[in-house]
C-alpha cells in the first residue's frame, strides 16, 4: 500500500453518491470505493482506511438525494423525538420508550437503554427505556440471524414489553431498512396509533428500503416506510435515515451503521434528559452540538493511529496462528467488548472462541432482561472470574489480551488482573481513557502500563466532563477501536476478498441474497450462482427437486449447520469441480482471499 494517498480527493470520498455507482444496491449494501484494496493492506493502512470511511459519517449534504447525519432535517426530527421522550420521562407511569432491532441494532438498543435508564435511576427517576433484540437475550452475545426474518415474533415481543402501557414511543432500528422483524413491529404500531408512535432509524433513503415480499405478510419494509412517510407529515411517525456511506466491509452494518445509531439516539435522549432536569427547551443547537461531539470523538480516537495499529497487528497475529483475542473490560466499555466479540462469528464466520469479551461483574453488571445466561453454554460465560477459571490456565503468548477501562474504574483491580495475565503472557495491551489533567489516576496507571506491551491512552478534554458527553464519547471511541481490531485482524487473517466478506453465514434472507450477489463476482449468471449456493448448503452435487423447490427460509434453516458455504460455492463455480474436490481444495487453502485469488484472478 506504499504511496496510498490518505488525503483522498472529494471525488473518491463521494464516489458512492453518484447515481451510476452500483445503482441496484442500497447504500448500506454498496461496496466502499475507499476500501477496495483493504484485503491487501498493512495493519496501518487498514486503520487509515477505517478512519476515512468513518469520517464519511459526518460529510455534509451536497446536492445529492442523500440526507446526512448533520442535515437540518435530521436534527429537526431528532428534536421532535426528543420532545416525545421528554413527555414520557415526565409521566413515566403508563408510557415508555422501546428500542428494537436485530443483531448489532438490537445490541445497541440494549446498550443505549441501559445507559439512559441508569442515568434516570441516578436522579431517582423512573426508568422508561426498554429494548428488544430479535432472538432474545442470547442474541446479545451470540449470532441469532434467523429471527430477523420473523415479523410476527417482532410483534409478539413488542406487545409483551408494552403490556399495560398507554403511550409508547417505538424506535425500530434497521440499518438497511430491511429487517422483517422490525417491519412487523412498525406495521403493528401504524395499526395502533392511539398507543404507539413509530420511529424508524436506518441508513438508506426511503426509496431504497427493501421491497422483497415477506412470507405471509401483505406489507414489505418499503410499503411500511411509505406509510410512515405519509404520517411523518403530521408528526405521527418519524423517519431518521441519513446516509453514512457504504461500510468498510460491504454490508457490515455493525460498523458505521452501529456507530450512527448510537450517535443519533444518544443525541435525542440526551437532549430530552437535559430538558427534563433543567426545565429548558430542546434546541436545534443543543442537539447539533451533541452530534458534533461525536465528530470530535473520531478525531481524538484516530489521532492514535499508531496505537490502534499495534493492537490490530497483535490481534491479527493471534488469529493467523489460530489463537485468540480477549477483551477484558470494565463498565459499559466492557459491553462494547462483548458486542464486538459477538459480531465476529456472523461477520467473519469466526468461532466464538476466536474473539471473546469479558465484563467485570458479569451478568450483575450487564443487567439484561433475562438475567444470567450461563446455563446456555460456554460462550455465555462472560465474567472476569470466568476468564480467570476457564481461559487463563491455557493462555499462551500467542493470545492477545486487551484491558479496556477508564480512570474512574478501580485501578487496583485492573492492576491485579494485569498481573495475573502477565504471569502467563507478555502479549497484554491496554485501552485506557483518562480525563485531561487527571494526574492522580496517572500514577496508578504507570504501574499498569509497565505490565502492558502497549497502552492506547485516550485523553478527553475536561469540557467533555462538564457537558455530560464523556461517557458517550468514550463508548464510541472504544467501539471504533474494537471494530478496527476485530475487522483488521480478520482482514489480516485473509477472511476478506477486496472489501467483501466471502465466508458469511447464510442464515436469513438478507444474507442469502447477499451471498447470491457475492457469487456473481465469479461472472457466472445468477441462476448458476444460486444453484452452486444450494449445492454448498445441502452438500450435494445433484440437487433434488425438493431442494430446488423449497423456499429461502428452508435453505437458510439448513445452512445453519453448514460451514464455508459461500467459499465452497465460489470454488465450484470457478473450477467446475465436484463438491468433494472443492471441499478438499478449500481445506488445503483455507485463507479465503488466497483461495479466491488463486482461481479467479
Ligand atoms: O443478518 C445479520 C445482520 O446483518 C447483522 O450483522 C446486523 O447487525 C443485523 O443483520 C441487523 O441489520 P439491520 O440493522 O440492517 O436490520
Amino acid at each position: 500500500m506504499a504511496g496510498l494517498d490518505w488525503t483522498y480527493g472529494v471525488s473518491t470520498l463521494r464516489q458512492w453518491e453518484s447515481a451510476d455507482y452500483e445503482p441496484s444496491l442500497p447504500v448500506s449494501e454498496k461496496s466502499n470505493p475507499l476500501t477496495r484494496d483493504i484485503d491487501r493492506a498493512s495493519a496501518y493502512s487498514i486503520v487509515k482506511m477505517l478512519q476515512v470511511c468513518d469520517s464519511q459519517m459526518f460529510q455534509k449534504e451536497a446536492g445529492t438525494i442523500y440526507q446526512r447525519l448533520l442535515s437540518d432535517q435530521v436534527v429537526k426530527t431528532l428534536m421532535e423525538v426528543a420532545k416525545r421522550v421528554e413527555v414520557i420521562i415526565k409521566d413515566p407511569q403508563e408510557s415508555c420508550v422501546v428500542m428494537s432491532g436485530c443483531g448489532t441494532s438490537g445490541r445497541l438498543a440494549f446498550l443505549i437503554s441501559s445507559g439512559f435508564n441508569k442515568a434516570l435511576s441516578q436522579l431517582n427517576q423512573s426508568e422508561v427505556y426498554s429494548y428488544i433484540i430479535a432472538g432474545g437475550d442470547r442474541a446479545l452475545l451470540s449470532s441469532q440471524e434467523a429471527p430477523e426474518d420473523d415479523p410476527r415474533l417482532g410483534v409478539l415481543n413488542l406487545k409483551k414489553v408494552c403490556e399495560g402501557k398507554k403511550r409508547v414511543l417505538f424506535i425500530g432500528i434497521s440499518c438497511g431498512l430491511s429487517a422483517p422483524f422490525v417491519a412487523g413491529q412498525l406495521d403493528f404500531c401504524l395499526q395502533h396509533p392511539e398507543v404507539y408512535t413509530p420511529v424508524l432509524v436506518g441508513f438508506n433513503p426511503a426509496h431504497q428500503a427493501r421491497d422483497e415480499p415477506i412470507q405471509d405478510c401483505t406489507f414489505t419494509f418499503h410499503s411500511v416506510v411509505q406509510r410512515m412517510q405519509e404520517l411523518a407529515k403530521s408528526q405521527k411517525a418519524f423517519l431518521i435515515n441519513p446516509a453514512v456511506g457504504p461500510e468498510a466491509i460491504s454490508g457490515s452494518s455493525r460498523m458505521k451503521g452501529g456507530s450512527a445509531t448510537k450517535i443519533l439516539l444518544e443525541a435525542a435522549f440526551s437532549a430530552a434528559h437535559a430538558a427534563t432536569s433543567s426545565n429548558t427547551p430542546i434546541t436545534h443547537n443543543g442537539v447539533l452540538q451533541h452530534m458534533m461531539a461525536y465528530e470530535r470523538t473520531l478525531a481524538v480516537t484516530y489521532s492514535q493511529t499508531d496505537g490502534i495499529t499495534t493492537l490490530v497487528e497483535a490481534a491479527g497475529q493471534s488469529l493467523q496462528c489460530s489463537r485468540h483475542v480477549y477483551y477484558l473490560g470494565w463498565g459499559s466499555l466492557a459491553l462494547l467488548g462483548l458486542i464486538d466479540a459477538s459480531e465476529c462469528s456472523p461477520t467473519f464466520g469466526a468461532d466464538y472462541e476466536d474473539v471473546r469479551g469479558f465484563i467485570r461483574g458479569g451478568y450483575r453488571e450487564l443487567n439484561n432482561n433475562d438475567g444470567p445466561l450461563t446455563s446456555l453454554g460456554p460462550k455465555f460465560s462472560i465474567a472476569h472470574e470466568d476468564f480467570l477459571h476457564l481461559i487463563l490456565p491455557c493462555l499462551t503468548d500467542k493470545d492477545t489480551v486487551l484491558l479496556i477501562y477508564t480512570h474512574s474504574d478501580d485501578a487496583t483491580e485492573v492492576g491485579n488482573m494485569a498481573r495475573r495475565v502477565r504471569e502467563k503472557t507478555p502479549n497484554l495491551h491496554a485501552v485506557y481513557h483518562q480525563a485531561d489533567g487527571d494526574t492522580a489516576a496517572s500514577l496508578q496507571q504507570d504501574d499498569i502500563k509497565k505490565l502492558c506491551l502497549s497502552t492506547l491512552k485516550i485523553t478527553w478534554p475536561q469540557e467533555a466532563l462538564v457537558s455530560g458527553t464523556l461517557q458517550h464519547m468514550r463508548e464510541l471511541s472504544t467501539k471504533l477501536v474494537l471494530n478496527a481490531v476485530s475487522t483488521g485482524a480478520h482482514v489480516l487473517k485473509g477472511k476478506i476478498y477486496q472489501n467483501h466478506m466471502i465466508d458469511l453465514q447464510v442464515t436469513n434472507t438478507k444474507l442469502y441474497r447477499r451471498a447470491t450477489r457475492l457469487l456473481q463476482l465469479s461472472a457466472c449468471p445468477e441462476e448458476k450462482c444460486e444453484e452452486a449456493l444450494l449445492k454448498a448448503i445441502y452438500r450435494v452435487d445433484m440437487l433434488t427437486l425438493e431442494m430446488t423447490s423449497s423456499d429461502i427460509t428452508t435453505h437458510t434453516c439448513f445452512a445453519r449447520n453448514s460451514t464455508k458455504v459461500v467459499p465452497l460455492a465460489l470454488v465450484i463455480l470457478l473450477t467446475g469441480w465436484s463438491l468433494v474436490e472443492a471441499e478438499s481444495h478449500l481445506k488445503q487453502q483455507p485463507i479465503v482471499r488466497e483461495a479466491v485469488a488463486q482461481w479467479m484472478w
